[in-house]
């Protein structure tokens, strides 16, 4: 029998990537389910995709702290009522302070559209790419460490930049790889096959 880990997905806006997440554990062997969706703001179009999946959706408002620490351990306290083990982050804008790092040992992961280490950084990532003129960028999931976007790739996947490309059209393209990557990495966690050795996350066969 598959054990389905439990995950809390952390978000801030339109929850696109939670609704991917969402549709994959629709299947009975994707080894992961959602207990609980957090959100640092109320109101947002993801809270709205929880609750009519019929998750629990919690905020906890960043304005309500305004500091990395405090904020960071109702966080982890409100992901563990729900009796998460593994904390996804699914375009959430908040960097988390150590501690999560250590309640979670299982593994925090976040997905970014760039392919890192270029274009970090929560703000406009896409854009920053065009500026620079790339000819292709990409999508990257990988594990949360205390330097932000810096931790072991889990999986990357290009995007080319088309030349007519402004930044919505270049990020409708890299948001589509994400749904499809973003599921592949979370159920390959929950079946344990991702080993991290120093920076590099190997993929081992399932047991
Ligand atoms: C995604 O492009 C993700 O890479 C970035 O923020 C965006 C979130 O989109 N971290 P959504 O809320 O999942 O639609």
């Amino acid at each position: 029998m598959l054990r389905r880990v439990p995950i809390a997905v952390l978000v801030s806006g339109s929850g696109s990537n939670l609704q991917a997440i969402i549709d994959a554990t629709q299947d009975d062997a994707f080894a992961a389910t959602i207990c609980v969706v957090i959100s640092d703001r109320p109101g947002v179009r993801a809270l709205e995709r929880a609750a009519a999946a019929g998750i629990p959706g919690v905020v906890v408002a960043w304005s309500d702290h305004g500091q990395r620490q405090p904020f960071t351990k109702e966080v982890c306290d409100s992901a563990a009522r729900y009796g998460a083990e593994v904390l996804v982050l699914a375009g959430f804008l908040r960097i988390l302070s150590p501690e999560a790092m250590a309640r979670f040992p299982a593994g925090i992961v976040n997905i970014h559209p760039s392919l890192l280490p270029a274009f970090p950084g929560t703000i406009h990532a896409v854009r920053r790419a065009l500026d620079h003129g790339v000819k292709v960028t990409g999508v990257t999931v990988h594990f949360v460490t205390e330097d932000v976007d810096a931790g072991p790739i889990i999986a990357q996947e290009p995007v080319a930049v088309e030349p007519e490309d402004d930044e919505a059209a270049l990020h409708a393209r890299i948001q589509a790889v994400e749904h499809r990557l973003y599921p592949q990495a979370i159920d390959a966690l929950g079946r344990g096959r991702l080993q991290v050795q120093g920076r590099t996350v190997v993929w081992k066969e399932e047991a």
